[in-house]
């Protein structure tokens, strides 16, 4: 049986989740919603990065500890998964005695084969991104993506020889054994990688609050192969190995680089397999500004979910941005999609084409299984279900095509009960034809609810309940 192994980044707890953290979450749970419902084996992960001095400082600034923080902080983002509805088959949180166990292992596996090595290093750190940075990557001085001020260390750090993988990569990534998507993404590491790769800084003395180097006790782990290594550890800590090596990462374009490079190159390193597939999304911005705390402009998906409800969130975001690329959303935006594409598009038909069932007493209790046979019928035609079409949109990772498929196929089930006017057949008399058109439509709103239900789980699973107990209420209430 086919398997598929899909992660989310997982993610820093310095600050409370946001409707960014949800956005790859969500992504990430349609695919494994999708390949679920196909019947392959899935294996959906997601979870919590909390060693590193930018989690440190946050908790010595609030006087707790890093542990005591990075418990409250990690609750909260395992609730957010929980509102956004996730699938998550498991939840992995970097400070579990068991992964610090596997990272260690880990790097003594490569600096056993000789891959890491001492120098001293100086340069510009950027605490945001637990980074360094090279001069010409500064703006006056401060790093482009945090607009704060990049802090001069001066370490004595273990390095690992990320320079011996340049070839190997850049011929795994041009020949797509590494799948970088979307296409300019590859393009662009490809251009990072000719400029050259130099070997990294994988420890720190500076900082405490991390996995202990299992040879250099002062010296910690270097956040970021700390929290990649994630995606192996959980496997063998949650006794899902079989689903080893990832299928998909699903990563926000600021940390692709850490994704396509540092990520393989301590794999191979480690002789270890390799991921397939990288997908590379974009950014949100709040009302043109990027989401920030200091703006005042942060989603709170909660908040959202409140208002408009778990599914309306989840569409909201991938039908209003092309998956992949940046754009901005704001709340003025998903009420009118709520109002026009979920409560007056998607809810409306349903609840018309059952009502109609229900006032015209259409025999539709034993239809579910015949369902399928009637829409293979109406593959022919032209005006047919683009099943497949849609199906492939999902697997290629056009969510918001996908999407507005789906919702041409709504558009065109309307239009026919308006151009058909089923209440006229009942008044002519034509009892066959009636039937025969209201059935086709209950099928068709059935297999709506197929489609839409790694989207909008919940929505999907209201319609076919409602088509089985013939009790249609408004799915979606309009929102004033
Ligand atoms: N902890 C690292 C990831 C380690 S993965 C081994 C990290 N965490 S993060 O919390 O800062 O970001 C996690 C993800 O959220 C990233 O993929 C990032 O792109 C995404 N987003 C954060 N803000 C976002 C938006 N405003 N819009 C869309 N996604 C955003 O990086």
């Amino acid at each position: 049986m086919a398997k598929k192994y899909i992660t989310t980044p997982i993610y820093y707890i310095n600050a409370n989740p946001h409707l960014g953290h949800a956005y790859a979450s969500i992504a990430a749970d349609i695919l494994a919603r999708y390949y679920r419902k196909k019947g392959e084996k899935v294996y959906f992960l997601t979870g919590t990065d909390e060693h590193g001095a930018k989690n440190a400082l946050v908790a010595e600034k609030e006087g707790i500890s890093p542990q005591e923080f990075a418990d409250r902080q990690s609750k909260k983002f395992a609730k957010i998964s929980k509102v956004v509805n996730l699938s998550n088959d498991d939840f992995i949180r970097t400070t579990d005695p068991r992964h610090e166990k596997i990272v260690r292992e880990f790097i003594q596996k490569l600096y056993d084969k000789k891959f890491i090595y001492k120098k001293e290093y100086e340069g510009w750190y950027c605490i945001g991104c637990e980074e360094f940075k090279t001069e010409k990557d500064l703006v006056d001085g401060c790093c482009p993506v945090h607009k704060t001020k990049a802090v001069k260390q001066k370490e004595e750090n273990w390095f690992f020889k990320l320079s011996k993988f340049q070839g190997k990569i850049k011929d795994l990534i041009e020949k797509d054994k590494i799948k970088i998507l979307p296409k300019e993404r590859k393009n662009e590491i490809l251009g990072k990688i000719n400029l050259g790769l130099e070997d990294i800084s994988i420890s720190r003395t500076g900082v405490s609050w991390g996995v202990k180097v299992p040879w250099d006790e002062k010296q910690t782990v270097y956040v970021w192969v700390d929290a990649l290594l994630n995606y192996y550890s959980a496997p063998i800590i949650f006794g899902k190995y079989e689903f080893w090596p990832p299928d998909i990462h699903f990563v926000g374009k600021e940390i692709m680089w850490f994704h396509a490079i540092i990520w393989p190159a301590i794999l191979l390193a480690a002789e270890e397999s390799l991921p397939k597939i990288i997908f590379v999304h974009g950014l949100f911005s709040v009302d043109g500004h990027k989401m920030s705390k200091s703006i005042g402009n942060v989603i709170d998906p909660k908040e959202m979910k409140d208002e408009f409800g778990t599914d309306a969130v989840r569409y909201y975001v991938m039908r209003e941005i092309s998956f992949g690329e940046d754009g901005d959303v704001s709340v003025a935006r998903i009420k009118e999609r709520y109002n026009n594409d979920l409560a007056a598009g998607l809810g409306n038909l349903v609840q018309r084409v059952l009502s109609m069932v229900v006032r015209y007493k259409v025999k539709v209790e034993k239809l579910p299984p015949a369902c399928k046979r009637l829409s293979a019928a109406m593959a022919g035609r032209a005006s047919s279900f683009q099943q497949e079409k849609i199906h492939n949109l999902t697997e290629s990772f056009k969510f918001q095509e996908a999407l507005v498929e789906i919702w041409k196929e709504i558009a065109r089930i309307n239009k026919e009960i308006a151009d058909t006017q089923p209440w006229q057949l009942a008044k002519d008399g034509e009892d066959k034809e009636l039937e025969e058109f209201l059935k086709t439509k209950y099928c068709e709103i059935l297999a709506i609810a197929d489609l839409v239900e790694p989207y909008l789980p919940e929505t999907a699973e209201k319609i076919k309940n409602q088509a089985k107990t013939l009790k249609p209420v408004p799915i979606f209430q309009k929102i004033e």
